[in-house]
């Protein structure tokens, strides 16, 4: 009996490190996820170009609907929002569930490991 519960912690300690890892994302994964999903709108390095969406530089910290030189909806302008992970994984879940009105036209990323690469990805590539 107390091999057998000796097995089972060191299983469940197993179980949750698996999930710890799972939660702290990918960046090179997340890398592709932005490339398939939100490159055609968005661009991430210093001064690049709004092709639809605003540039993302330096987005982590900021208050949400506030980067110069991009017209945003009064929605995101009023969320209240900072950028950090938890609000950019919430956002890019569900983009109208987290800001009604947004004028981003985005399903979401349904996918939670897949949204845990991206945001890794965006805190380094937005830096
Ligand atoms: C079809 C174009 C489009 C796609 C695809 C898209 N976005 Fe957006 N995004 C926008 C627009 C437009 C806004 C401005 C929203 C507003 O003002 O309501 C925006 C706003 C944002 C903001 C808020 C920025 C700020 O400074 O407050 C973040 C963060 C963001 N998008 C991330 C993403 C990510 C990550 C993806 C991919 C998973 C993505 N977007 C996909 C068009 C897009």
């Amino acid at each position: 009996m107390k091999r057998w519960i000796g097995a089972a912690s060191v299983l469940i300690a197993g179980l949750s490190a698996t999930a710890a890892l799972a939660q702290s994302g990918d960046a090179t994964r997340g890398q592709r996820v932005f490339n398939t999903q939100c490159r055609a709108c968005h661009t991430l390095e210093k001064d690049g170009p709004s092709p639809a969406g605003p540039n993302l530089h330096g987005v982590f910290g900021r208050k949400a609907g506030t980067a110069a030189g991009y017209e945003f909806s009064d929605a995101m302008k009023n969320s209240g929002i900072v950028w950090d992970d938890a609000t950019m994984a919430d956002y890019n879940r569900d983009p109208k569930g987290k800001v009604p009105g947004t004028k981003m036209v985005f399903n979401g990323v349904k996918n939670a490991g897949q949204l845990a690469d991206l945001v890794a990805y965006l805190k380094e590539a937005t830096k």
